[in-house]
């Protein structure tokens, strides 16, 4: 038994790839097994989760596309594409001369497009992925209530090395609050009702 596990450990050091190929092919075997053979495409998160963790957890955007130091991305899903999430993408677009997925020549911009980001109700919103300071000092913001003119207003700052203030851009409305003002649920919520068992 020694010397099989000598020779195991030996192999292993020789072919350190053909290595974690088997021990990777070996736990997708295993992933696998959990499922009934008419649901194994329900395996797909666990063996995302494997492949995340062959690259040491999160895997960069970096690795999978190019981007600016940058990264617009505009929410396109119905609440603001009927906001006008599709005009903020054509004149991010027309501002920096690209098309969607590339990168400005300067290498400072590229936008793309996600799905809803919880933020409807300010909507439409941009992200900003800032990969300016590398990937250590990354940030990841919402700009929300944007208008087209708000956005090239963004990326001119972003431009200049300034860090316009991100969250609502509407003037008058404070984080998701309506303009003026709450007008429902000013004071504390009344209690639930309940039956009174004991009563029956
Ligand atoms: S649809 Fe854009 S944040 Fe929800």
């Amino acid at each position: 038994m020694r010397s099989v596990f000598r020779r195991f450990v030996k192999f292993s050091a020789n072919h350190p790839l053909r290595f974690m190929y088997s021990l990777t092919l070996y736990q997708v075997k295993e992933i696998l097994s959990y499922y009934p053979s008419n649901y194994k495409q329900s395996a797909v998160i666990p063996l995302l989760d494997l492949a995340q963790h062959q690259h040491g957890g999160w895997l960069h955007v970096s690795a999978t596309n190019v981007v600016g130091k940058y990264h617009l991305l505009v929410c396109g899903t119905t609440p603001c594409m009927i906001r006008g999430s599709r005009d903020i993408e054509s004149v991010l677009l027309d501002h920096l001369g690209v098309k969607r997925g590339e990168v400005t020549k300067d290498g400072f911009f590229s936008v793309g497009e996600m799905e809803c980001m919880g933020c409807c109700v300010n909507a439409p919103m941009i992200t900003v992925e800032d990969y300016s300071n590398g990937s250590q000092g990354y940030t990841y913001n919402y700009f929300v209530y944007v208008t087209p003119e708000k956005v090239v207003e963004i990326v001119e700052k972003l431009r200049k090395g300034e860090k316009p203030p991100h969250g609502t851009q509407h003037p008058k409305r404070i984080k998701c609050g309506p303009e003026g003002g709450n007008t429902r649920l000013l004071g504390e919520p009344k209690p639930l009702q309940f039956r009174d068992l004991d009563a029956c």
